[in-house]
C-alpha cells in the first residue's frame, strides 16, 4: 500500500502471543520501558502493539469506541503518549466485523467492531496517536469480495485521517482462505497469509489452527513476489522466547522470518527474556537483512523437500542466502553463487549467527542441523539475474 509507511517490514511487539486478553496499561508500559532498556528500540523495534480486548464492550453515547477503563485507566491516549515519550510506537487491534475473535468465541461480551463505524473509528485511532492498526477478520463467514470491500473501506478511513497508519490486516482468523492467493498489498501495508501461529515447530498442519513454524513457512515462501516496499506478508508474530522449541529451532524461525521480509513482531514476554532470546532477537545481520531497503522477500532457489535455498537480493548488491535444513538430522546444504544471482568467481560470506567471514571461488554449503537455518551474506563477483522466481502457491484446495 502507497500509504508513505512500512517501506520496509514493520518491527516491534504485540500482546496476543504471550497475553490474550490478560492485558492491562501497566503490562504495556513495562513492555515499553523493556523494549527500550533491551535495546531492541535502538535496532527497530518501534511498534507496541496492543491485540484483543483492550476495548469497553459498549460504545459511549455518540458511538464512539473506547478503552476498557479498568484495564486502561489512564485512556488509549494517554498510553499512545508514553509510548511515544520513549520514542516507540502505538498499535492497536480492531475488526472489520461485528466481533472481535474474544468476542466470537465468547471470552468477552459486547460487540464492538468496526463495520460501520469505519469513518468514526479511524478518526478515535488518529485523536489517541495511533500508528499501526491490526484488522482482524474474526468471522468464518464473507467470501474474497466482501473481504476486498470491507478492509478497503478502514484503508480508506485510516488514510482520510491524514495520520501515517501501518495498515495490517489478517484475512484469516478462523478463516483460513483467502490469505495466501491474494495479493493484498493494494489494501494493506502487512497481511496474514496463515492461520494462527503457535509455540511449536510443526503441527502437522498445511493451513488450519494452529500452526507450527514449519508450517507456516511452507505456506510463506511460495508467496515472495507479492512483495515490496509498503507491502508485507505477514507469517504472524514470533514465538521466539517462548519456549516451545530448541534453540536451534528459535534461530532458524527468526532467521527464516528476517529473508522472508516478515515483519518481525517479538510475541515473548521481553520483561523476563532470557539473554539467549534477546540475543536472537538482537542479531543484527539478520535485522539489516530484514530491513533491506530493496525490501524483498527470498525466492526459492531450490527444495528437495528437505534441503531449501532461499536468496535475497540486497540494495547494495549483496545476496542473502538461507540453507534451510527441514529435515530430522544434520545434512549438508549447498548452492552456488550463480544460482543465486552472482556472476564472477570470487566472494566473500559472511555467516550471520557467527558474524565469521570466509571466501568462495563459487560453492556455497554448510553442515545444517536438524531444523537449522544457516544465513550468509554474499558479496564480491556482480549481480547477475535475480534468482529463479518462487513458483506461484499452489494452495488453492485451501480456497474451496
Ligand atoms: C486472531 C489473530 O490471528 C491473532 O493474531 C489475534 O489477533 C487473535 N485473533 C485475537 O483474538
Amino acid at each position: 500500500l502507497e500509504n508513505g509507511v512500512a517501506r520496509t517490514p514493520p518491527m516491534g511487539w504485540n500482546s496476543w502471543n504471550s497475553f490474550g486478553c490478560n492485558i492491562n496499561e501497566a503490562l504495556i508500559r513495562q513492555t515499553a520501558d523493556a523494549i527500550v532498556s533491551s535495546g531492541m528500540r535502538d535496532l527497530g523495534y518501534e511498534y507496541v502493539v496492543v491485540d484483543d480486548c483492550w476495548f469497553n464492550p459498549n460504545r459511549d453515547s455518540s458511538g464512539n469506541i473506547q478503552g476498557d477503563p479498568t484495564r486502561f485507566p489512564s485512556g488509549m491516549k494517554a498510553l499512545g503518549d508514553y509510548l511515544h515519550a520513549r520514542g516507540l510506537k502505538f498499535g492497536l487491534y480492531q475488526v472489520p466485523v461485528d466481533k472481535t475473535c474474544a468476542q466470537y468465541f465468547g471470552a468477552y461480551p459486547g460487540a464492538t467492531g468496526s463495520r460501520g463505524h469505519e469513518v468514526q473509528d479511524a478518526r478515535q485511532f488518529a485523536a489517541w496517536g495511533v500508528d499501526f492498526l491490526k484488522y482482524d477478520w474474526c468471522s468464518p463467514n464473507g467470501s474474497i469480495d466482501e473481504q476486498v470491500a470491507t478492509f478497503a473501506k478502514m484503508r480508506d478511513a485510516l488514510a482520510a485521517t491524514g495520520r501515517p497508519i501501518v495498515y495490517s490486516i489478517n484475512p484469516n482468523s478462523i478463516h483460513a482462505k483467502t490469505g495466501p492467493l491474494r495479493d493484498w498489498s493494494d489494501v494493506s501495508n502487512m497481511w496474514r497469509t496463515t492461520e494462527d501461529i503457535t509455540n511449536a515447530w510443526d503441527t502437522g498442519q498445511t493451513n488450519g489452527y494452529p500452526m507450527g513454524i514449519q508450517n507456516i513457512i511452507n505456506v510463506n515462501v511460495p508467496l515472495a513476489r507479492y512483495v515490496r516496499p509498503g507491502g508485507f506478508t505477514d507469517p504472524d508474530m514470533m514465538e521466539v522466547g517462548r519456549g516451545g522449541m530448541n534453540d536451534t529451532e528459535m534461530r532458524s524461525h527468526f532467521a527464516m522470518w528476517a529473508v522472508m521480509a516478515s515483519p518481525l513482531i517479538a510475541g515473548n514476554d521481553v520483561r523476563s527474556m532470557s539473554s539467549a532470546t534477546l540475543t536472537i532477537l538482537t542479531n543484527r545481520n539478520l535485522i539489516a537483512i530484514n530491513q533491506d531497503s530493496l525490501a524483498l522477500q527470498a525466492t526459492q532457489v531450490s527444495f528437495d523437500g528437505t534441503r531449501r535455498v532461499l536468496a535475497k537480493p540486497l540494495a547494495n548488491g549483496d545476496v542473502a542466502v538461507a540453507l534451510f535444513n527441514q529435515g530430522g538430522s544434520t545434512t549438508t546444504i549447498s548452492t552456488t553463487a550463480a544460482a543465486i544471482g552472482k556472476s564472477g568467481s570470487s566472494f566473500t560470506l559472511v555467516d550471520a549467527w557467527s558474524n565469521s567471514t570466509s571466501s568462495s571461488t563459487g560453492t556455497i554449503s554448510a553442515s545444517v542441523p536438524a531444523h537449522g537455518t544457516v544465513v550468509y551474506r554474499v558479496s564480491g563477483g556482480g549481480t547477475t539475474t535475480p534468482p529463479p522466481t518462487t513458483p506461484p502457491p499452489t494452495t488453492s484446495s485451501a480456497f474451496a
